[in-house]
């Protein structure tokens, strides 16, 4: 039954009730405004909703989700014709309906399982020169092997011995350029020694030199002649094509990064409506039964919006003290469902250290969040775990990591350039493929050592934050996602070109292999 002053509302405006309409679970006000923008009819007129007026109500928020289709490798990421053949996500879901929960409830027993597989806790170790060398030896080493294991790299030699036959090298990108001629230059270094190589134009593999990148290693075949060794064929070590399997319990994974909480700009409403989605609060049936099977919630950093991050930060606060921040952040998160795990890893925005990676937040800072009621995994940027693992499902293997060194990549490589933040989805395929989270120096900020940033385990699910944009597509049989954020548009953001997307949340069911973006 309608209450009395809003019948009045809806009768002033010429909207009648039929008497045996089923008003429950409907919010009025959004009903109200469905019909101004609807059925506006003229003053005087009248006009009776009926039931199928309050079934098109409800169906149009009613999710209409779709998969995501597979996205060419990189031996064709340069033709034009293979970026508009990515899907784009035409549909977008919003909740407006607040709609109470119904009494029933989707949710099963199932049983959450994290096996954590890479986690890099703080090492003191005093750093020097030759920390340097050994974390670019230990990157050479690695990526060397996984260039071997391709398998289809011909008479591999080290560069100190390369003579007058057709050979292949393996090195470092130590400098490259295009001369005014046209050609590529590259000088590669491996153990042995550097060496000069020249791809003209009409080499085999030329369109592939504009996806190299400084301090990555990469194979070449071609033959010495006179003063230059002549490239054809270039190799990069290749995210492998990954086969799926399927979970056999219904489960779904969110991903929710960059809250920035302190910020000014956090939006609160936002985040309060994707909690109360996933208490079964807030959606229809359809969106409520979606809700029950998260069983996971993976946060990649920026929980907070820190102190002194850029200039001028401290005037877009209103929680000016990171322990405050991070008390709120826990406050939030204690309302989500018990039945979901989860995993938070830091950003450049919170209180750990910049260098990646970055160690797990610090207990001293974020004691709130240890001390949670719920079953939490605070990780390091980046991380490695395995979601979900049961006897009769191996479990999905996620690589996290916040993206800070996404910046660098957008700004330099030409083809990433011109999609800009965009096509975040191009940036984390072409980062797979180079098997490195940040292989040019000074990309990132990171701690010489064993070069932890390199793509060793291969992920079922690559997922990221920092860009503020939520997309999700696949890759090679991968996943490969970006979370959007809780937070509207800085004055940073504004003068750095930044235009952020909040309140997307990527969903990834473990069983169905469906691939949803959610809104809030
Ligand atoms: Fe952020």
């Amino acid at each position: 039954m309608l209450k009395e002053g809003l019948l009045d509302k809806f009768s002033e405006k010429g909207y009648l009730i039929s008497s045996d309409l089923s008003m429950e679970n409907i919010n009025y006000d959004e009903l109200y405004d469905y019909l101004l923008k609807k059925y506006n009819n003229k003053e005087g007129e009248m006009f009776v909703i009926d039931n199928d007026i309050i079934e098109s109500f409800k169906n149009e928020f009613t999710p209409k989700l779709e998969s995501v289709a597979g996205f060419p490798d990189i031996n064709t990421i340069l033709e034009e014709s293979s970026f508009k053949k990515t899907t784009e996500f035409s549909s977008k879901i919003e909740l407006k309906p607040k709609i109470i929960a119904p009494k029933k409830d989707f949710r099963g027993d199932i049983e959450t399982n994290i096996e954590i597989i890479k986690n890099h806790t703080i090492i003191n170790k005093k750093k020097s020169i030759s920390s340097f060398i050994s974390h670019y030896s230990s990157r050479f080493e690695k990526i060397k092997n996984m260039l071997l294991l391709r398998g289809d790299i011909k008479d591999i030699i080290n560069i100190n011995k390369v003579g007058d036959n057709p050979v292949s090298v393996i090195g470092l990108v130590k400098h490259c350029n295009t001369t005014k001629s046209g050609n590529f230059i590259i000088e590669l270094e491996d153990m042995t020694d550097t060496i000069n190589i020249l791809i003209t134009p009409s080499s085999e593999d030329f369109v592939k030199t504009s996806l190299i990148v400084l301090d990555e290693v990469i194979a070449i075949s071609g033959k010495k002649s006179g003063r230059f060794f002549y490239g054809n064929k270039i190799f990069f070590p290749e995210f492998p094509e990954k086969e799926r399997s399927s979970s056999k319990e219904d489960v779904v994974v969110a991903f929710a990064s960059d809250i920035h909480i302190g910020s000014n700009m956090f939006l609160e409403k936002k985040l309060l409506k994707f909690i109360d989605w996933l208490n079964l609060k807030k959606g229809n049936e359809k969106q409520m039964e979606l809700a029950s099977k998260v069983k996971y919630l993976v946060i990649p950093g920026d929980l907070i919006d820190g102190i002194g991050i850029y200039p001028g930060q401290e005037k877009e606060l209103n929680i000016p003290d990171v322990y405050k921040q991070y008390a709120k952040f826990a406050e939030y998160f204690e309302n989500i469902p018990e039945t979901i795990e989860l995993i938070v890893s830091p950003g450049n925005h919170d209180a750990v250290r910049m260098a990646e990676p970055q160690p797990p937040l610090y207990k001293d800072f974020a004691e709130p969040i240890y001390k949670m009621s719920k079953k939490i995994n605070i990780l390091s940027n980046p991380c490695f775990v395995n979601l979900h693992k049961k006897d009769d499902y191996p479990g999905s293997n996620v690589l996290i990591y916040h993206g800070y060194s996404f910046d660098h990549y957008i700004a330099e490589v030409p083809f990433l350039r011109k999609y800009g933040y965009e096509k975040i989805e191009y940036l984390l395929k072409f980062l797979l493929d180079k098997r490195h989270l940040a292989p040019t120096h000074g990309s990132t900020l990171f701690t010489p050592g064993s070069d932890e940033l390199i793509i060793e385990n291969i992920p079922d699910i690559f997922a990221t934050g920092h860009i503020h944009k939520a997309r999700i597509d696949k890759y090679k049989g991968a996943v490969v996602l970006s979370s959007s954020c809780f937070q509207g548009r800085t004055s940073f953001q504004e003068k750095v070109g930044h235009h952020p997307e909040p309140g997307k949340i990527p969903l990834v069911n473990l069983k169905t292999g469906e691939l949803k973006l959610m809104e809030f």
